[in-house]
């Protein structure tokens, strides 16, 4: 484990807030706003926007115009703007509305799989090798989530070897990274630890990022222990939008604000600008009628 003077120098956001964190709105915004949203997140340094998910309307109706979004945002060619496809008809359409990067999303649990996406892990892995072949034809990067990384909704606790397996499975498919979903944000820095290292004993830290939901208040943490294990690629959420549908209670991820403002003090490099970050967080807070759920970006607005 590392000090914290011999920390990974740069670090990667990968901000899911547009995605991860609409999905669970219970008012869903309009197109225009959906659109403004990420042409502000364009305008502050990220360099990857989780922009809209390609499943069934009939399950997440808060994303149903993902195509409109994706073909209405004003690109910045050195960003990339992805979504989440549950299965080959998702490809398709999020090829269509001209996707960079699509994401193909699994669990380390059977019962959040079958809540989820609604068939096993074994079937969904089988879905995901459809897309991946496809993607990789079309030369489109497709990342890997797992969820449930720490703890599911419905088993509770989950074995780090199933959590190892999933993520051995997808890479090996042809994904270019493993996001690990700590869907329900119960881990706790010493389970991460754990984790990693078993993960990290045969997958380079390259290949892997985390996704940790804050409804315990323990993410930066745990994204603080990934740090001391090499990890440097982390989703987060402007404002702390969102939580998961299929997962009562979850809140949304760490807000981009609150992780961006620990590597800034830890002069750990991202390229995002926390001024600019703020101004959106507090503007799609006020726009969605919610408390800004990032400490930071209260802190700094006040
Ligand atoms: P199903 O009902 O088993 O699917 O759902 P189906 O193949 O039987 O199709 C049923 C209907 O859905 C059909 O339409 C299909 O055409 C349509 P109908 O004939 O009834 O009119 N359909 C689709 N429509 C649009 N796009 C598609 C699509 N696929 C089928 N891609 C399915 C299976 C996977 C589709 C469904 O379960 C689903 O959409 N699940 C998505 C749930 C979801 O989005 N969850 C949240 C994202 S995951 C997450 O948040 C976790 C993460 O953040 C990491 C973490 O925190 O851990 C990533
Ligand atoms: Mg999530």
């Amino acid at each position: 484990m590392r000090d914290y003077t011999d920390l990974p120098q740069k670090v990667n956001i990968i901000e899911v807030g547009p995605r991860d964190g609409l999905q669970n709105e219970k008012s869903p915004l309009t197109i225009e706003d959906k659109v403004d949203l990420i042409d502000r997140l364009s305008k502050t340094g990220l360099q990857h926007i989780e922009s809209g998910s390609f499943v069934s309307p009939k399950w997440v109706p808060q994303m149903a115009n993902s195509d409109q979004v994706l073909k209405q945002i004003k690109r910045k060619k050195n960003i990339t703007y992805s979504a989440l496809t549950p299965n080959l008809k998702g490809y398709h359409l999020a090829k269509s509305a001209n996707a960079d990067a699509v994401a193909i999303f699994a669990s380390a649990s059977e019962s959040f799989s079958h809540k989820n996406i609604n068939c096993s892990i074994a079937e969904s892995l089988k879905r995901f090798e459809s897309v991946l072949n496809e993607a990789k034809r079309d030369n489109i990067p497709v990342r890997g989530y797992v969820s449930c990384v720490l703890g599911c909704p419905y088993e509770g606790e989950i074995s780090a070897q199933a959590v190892f397996d999933i993520t051995q499975a997808l890479l090996q498919m042809g994904c270019y990274e493993v996001s690990l979903g700590d869907t329900i944000g119960v881990g706790t820095p010493l389970k991460c630890k754990q984790l990693l290292q078993l993960l990290l004993s045969q997958i380079d830290a390259s290949r892997l990022a985390l996704h940790c939901h804050d409804t315990y208040g323990q993410a930066l943490a745990n994204i603080l222990t990934g740090l001391q294990e090499g990890i440097f690629s982390f989703d987060a959420s402007v404002s702390g939008l969102g939580g998961c549908p299929y997962a009562k209670g979850a809140s949304g991820n760490i807000a981009t604000e609150d992780l961006l403002y620990m590597l800034n003090n830890m002069n750990i490099e991202t390229g995002v600008d926390l001024s600019s970050l703020i101004k959106v967080g507090a503007s799609i807070s006020h726009k969605l009628n919610r408390k800004n759920q990032s400490k930071v970006g209260a802190a700094l607005s006040a």
